[in-house]
């Protein structure tokens, strides 16, 4: 025992004076212990390298993704090595690290959101990408593909985006009436997330403009401006994602950027022969075996289905909306988006958004 301590001893400083230091991407890692069962020992550094080749993966709520990842060993060894595989989540509004699957051999588990919707491609050797299924509007953010090796692991990060739509929301109050909290249960009651900044980032370059500031998963508080004007910060700021920096979550009202994304299912304009009051609308979409559509499904609907009727609808929040792709007279603005004209009074008469499962 003795003499393999020295040995290892001996070793880690004839690496040290031999080798540079490592490089990012891999580690040296020193076979002594192991072997690679031929009964041969690896004098030479032999490194562990752990890839995961795209930087960032966009897919769509509902679908399946796969985040590719792969190890290997340079030089390369031909007998088979127990490794640990471990793949974590680094949320996008900077909260704790979560475990996704840890995998030892045939073996797997999964946790918490992730159990039995996550599994390792396994197509080929060193293949351990990871298959999400059924995603989710939460499972956005940073994931780590780790591989341990004995006492040594290396890592390799890739981001999972989800194609989706920013909406900015308020309640029937008006403006500048939610909380922190206000604001993350205000967007999933329109089948949303709270958005996070990346997301604000993304609908910002695509063009969204907002003139009021609104709450992010961060806990920040921004507003996106494509046209500078005297009262939305002012003219002679450059356009971008303004930010009221990090603000005090209960203590501070503002509105809320909202995130939807993909949905399956359906979501229509009701054919019905008469206007309809707002009690009226969401008993004619039950007739129909559907629902009220909520807001962050119209948002979806206009996204990814294309849906375009110039006809204003009731909303499941009281909410009055039609969404427009190819602008035209008499339908709101020059600009493609979804129409709002806010929280009219529950007897006036309209049409109906419904959204029905398949
Ligand atoms: C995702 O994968 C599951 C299980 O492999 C399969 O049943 C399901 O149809 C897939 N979903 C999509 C949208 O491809
Ligand atoms: C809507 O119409 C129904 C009758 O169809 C009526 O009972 C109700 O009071 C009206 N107004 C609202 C806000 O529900």
């Amino acid at each position: 025992m003795a003499l393999l301590l020295l040995l290892v001893v001996w070793l880690l400083q004839l690496i040290d004076t031999s080798h540079p230091a490592p490089s990012s991407s891999g580690f040296h890692y020193h076979d002594i212990m192991n072997g690679n069962g031929n009964g041969e020992i690896y004098f030479n550094g032999v490194q562990l390298h752990v890839e995961t080749i795209a930087t960032t993966i966009t897919a769509t709520q509902g679908s399946n993704v796969t985040l590719p990842c792969r190890y290997f060993y340079q030089p390369y060894l031909i007998a088979k090595r127990k490794t640990r595989v471990k793949w974590s989540r680094l949320p996008s509004n900077g909260g704790p690290d979560t475990d996704v699957l840890v995998a030892i051999g045939h073996h797997h588990r999964s946790y918490g959101e992730f159990k039995g919707r996550v599994h390792l491609r396994k197509d080929s050797e060193g293949d351990v990408s990871l298959i999400i299924t059924d995603l989710r509007l939460l499972d956005t953010g940073k994931y780590r593909c780790e591989v341990i090796d004995g006492l040594e692991d290396e890592s390799s990060t890739v981001e999972l985006e989800l194609r989706g739509v920013v909406f900015p929301y308020q309640p029937k109050e008006g403006r500048y009436k939610f909380s922190f909290e206000m604001s993350v249960q205000a967007c999933e009651e329109q089948d949303a997330t709270i958005a996070t900044f990346d997301q604000l980032y993304s609908a910002w370059e695509e063009g969204l403009d907002w003139c009021n500031a609104g709450w992010l998963a961060d806990g920040s508080v921004q507003y996106p401006i494509t046209m500078p004007r005297e009262p939305c910060g002012g003219i002679n700021m450059a356009p971008g994602v303004r930010s009221y920096g990090i603000r005090h979550k209960q203590e501070e009202f503002y509105d809320v950027f909202c995130f939807s994304s993909f949905i399956r299912g359906n979501i229509y304009y009701l054919h019905h022969p008469q206007k309809l009051n707002f009690t009226e609308a969401k008993m004619a979409c039950e007739q129909e075996g559907a629902h009220i559509a909520k807001v962050g499904q119209l948002y979806a609907a206009w996204k990814f289905h294309s849906l375009d009727r110039c006809d204003a609808g009731w909303l499941g929040d009281g909410s009055l909306r039609y969404p427009i792709v190819f602008p035209r007279a008499n339908c709101g603005p020059l600009e493609p988006g979804v129409r709002t004209f806010g929280f009219p009074d529950k007897n006036q008469k309209h049409g109906v958004y419904c959204y029905k499962m398949t």
